[in-house]
């Protein structure tokens, strides 16, 4: 065996140097990051009211209602369609953008033949609040969009304006009777409220010992686990 050279000594010494400095950096607190990063994701610093942003509203409901084992998830994409992640949803063809009308994803989520309704019985239909989020983006061009705001209203929780739309958007696609992931079942108020404590908060915590929720999908933001934090810390009003 031959004795490193100095400048592969060199290039040890930096490389275990450069890991350990960069092991000690702390991740920067400020506000979140898109949960895919995506170098393509527009990120607008404050979130519009008006606007329905790809990562915050609509992933979540593919992720939840479509990307699912058997269906379209990576390892089964059903007919050929993978819908997990923005390129892939995308890449089907089947979003015209600016044209809700003309885009198959928003056919098959609308129709009412129940051999051609997405996703297919004896699953639940998206709600008519998730039709309209897919609608309305689909319309506003269907962008790779997410918003940072800095500004989390984890005071002004209520139950039906705050917990239930994450919930509906993020979990009840795999907990409903039709799917009811790990026996667990959140299609409303008594449900959720129910599992609300220790299991739903341990799960959306990823803490040991709980599958981690929402499963495949990004964990959710902290503004998202400070509001849960808040309405249980409330007494889980039915609000
Ligand atoms: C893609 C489907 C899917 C989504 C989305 C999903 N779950 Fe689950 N969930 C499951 C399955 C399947 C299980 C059974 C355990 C497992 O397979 O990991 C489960 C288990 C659980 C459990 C029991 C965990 C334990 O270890 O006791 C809780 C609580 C739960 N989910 C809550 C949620 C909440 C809250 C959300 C939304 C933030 C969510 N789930 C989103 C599929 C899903």
């Amino acid at each position: 065996m031959t004795q490193p050279s100095r400048i592969h000594r060199f290039l040890l010494t930096a490389f275990v140097l450069l890991t350990f400095i960069q092991c000690k950096h702390e991740p920067v607190p400020g506000p979140e990051q898109p949960p895919q990063p995506d170098p393509d994701t527009i990120i607008s610093t404050e979130c519009d009211p008006d606007t329905v942003y790809f990562i915050n509203d609509v992933l979540p409901v593919f992720l939840s209602s479509c990307a699912k084992s058997g269906c379209h998830d990576e390892a089964t994409q059903a007919d050929g369609v993978y819908l997990a992640t923005y390129s892939a949803i995308i890449s089907t063809g089947k979003i015209k953008p600016g044209n809700p009308d003309d885009s198959e994803v928003y056919e098959v989520i609308t129709e009412n033949d129940p051999d051609k309704i997405m996703p297919p019985p004896p699953n639940a239909p998206l709600t008519a609040a998730q039709i309209d989020l897919i609608r309305k983006w689909i319309s506003q061009g269907a962008l790779n969009n997410y918003c940072a705001s800095t500004d989390c209203d984890s005071v002004n929780v209520t139950f039906s304006g705050t917990i239930w739309p994450m919930i509906n958007a993020s979990c009840k696609g795999c907990h409903n009777i039709a799917a009811p992931g790990g026996g667990v079942l959140l299609q409303n108020y008594t449900e959720v409220k129910n599992q609300a404590f220790p299991r739903i908060w341990s799960a959306i915590n990823h803490l040991e010992g709980y599958s981690p929720m929402p499963k495949n999908s990004p964990k959710w933001s902290k503004c998202k686990i400070a509001q849960f934090k808040r309405w249980i810390d409330l007494g889980m009003p039915d609000n």
